[in-house]
């Protein structure tokens, strides 16, 4: 019988992250070192990849990889798995974090182009390239390796916008007129649940093969965003505010550790009680 306290350690396991020069990337990489982990952190923009692992490593006394790979290409991720199978032989977790997450909250000017009737086929590609192809791609060559040695773990980084509707009026703008609101894009809505039947399609498609994949939607984070934008959001949370940045470390640390190992195919929400209003 394993104790609390070794369920969740992570003692040499090796987890690669996409999106990881990210900033909720960089968190999960974080936590996994301070459980013991080896973090690979996987980025289109391998030089800020390559510093966050450098950094971990010196914070933690964990190896770490930084690597430079888009998540959209199948022989791009093959390459990142090979580089390291080189290096740990052996990879443990996979974490699909990678997705276009626009800040419609955000200063941009006007943001007609989110809008539903207007937005670009270009741009909802390419969300879904990334968000969910590439979490697809990441599943199939990363999961299969680890399918092949019957142990893994997948987690899927949904939103709470995976299970309720974006509450457009928070995005609203005053004095724009109502067809140059901005809203939270169609496509992150549709990642987000599409990552959801991800989740449950490989859940029972490895369960034989010891590989168990959640996921877990989280809440907004509250990163500098205008005050006005975080009270009409607070304003939705029972708790009364945005998460801190570190906030979701702990239930990261208990979906990719044997700490959940009677767990597949599910969706830990953690948002703060959002959806339950
Ligand atoms: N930040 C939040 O408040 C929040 C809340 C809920 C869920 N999430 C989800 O958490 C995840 C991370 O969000 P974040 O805020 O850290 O985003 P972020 O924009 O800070 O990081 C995303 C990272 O993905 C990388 N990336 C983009 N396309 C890529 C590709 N093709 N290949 C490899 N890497 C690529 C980017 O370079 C970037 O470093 C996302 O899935 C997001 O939807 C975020």
């Amino acid at each position: 019988m394993t104790s609390v306290k070794d369920a969740f350690d992570l003692t040499g396991r090796v987890a690669i992250i996409t999106g990881g020069a990210g900033l909720l990337g960089v968190k999960h990489a974080e936590a996994i070192a301070e459980m013991g982990g080896f973090p690979v952190l996987l980025d289109l923009n391998g030089e800020k990849a390559e510093a966050h692992a450098k950094a971990i490593t010196a914070a933690y006394g964990v190896q770490s990889l930084g690597l430079c790979s888009d998540i959209t290409q199948a022989e791009a991720i093959m390459a990142a798995l090979s580089k390291t199978l080189d290096a740990f032989r052996r990879v443990d977790i996979l974490i699909n974090n990678a997705a276009n997450n626009p800040k419609v909250e955000g200063d941009m000017g006007s943001q007609h182009w989110s809008r539903l009737e207007n937005f670009p086929l270009h741009v909802w590609n390419q969300d879904l390239a990334v968000g969910l192809t590439g979490a697809f791609l990441c599943s199939q060559i990363i999961g299969s390796e680890m399918a092949r040695r019957d142990k893994g773990v997948i987690l899927n980084i949904a939103s709470d916008l995976a299970v309720i509707a974006p509450d457009q009026r928070i995005y609203r703008r005053p004095g724009l007129p109502e067809e140059q609101q901005p809203v939270k894009p169609v496509s992150y809505s549709v990642v987000k649940a599409g990552l959801l039947g991800l989740t449950r399609y490989l859940a029972t498609y490895w369960v034989d093969k010891g590989v168990r994949v959640n996921a877990i939607s989280p809440g907004g984070i509250y990163a500098g965003q205008d005050a006005e934008f975080v009270q009409r959001l607070s304003n939705l949370i029972p708790l009364g505010r945005m998460a801190h940045q570190d906030e979701y470390k702990a239930a990261i640390i208990f979906l990719v550790s044997d700490a959940s190992s009677y767990m597949t195919g599910a969706n830990l929400i953690v948002d703060g009680g959002r959806t339950c209003w």
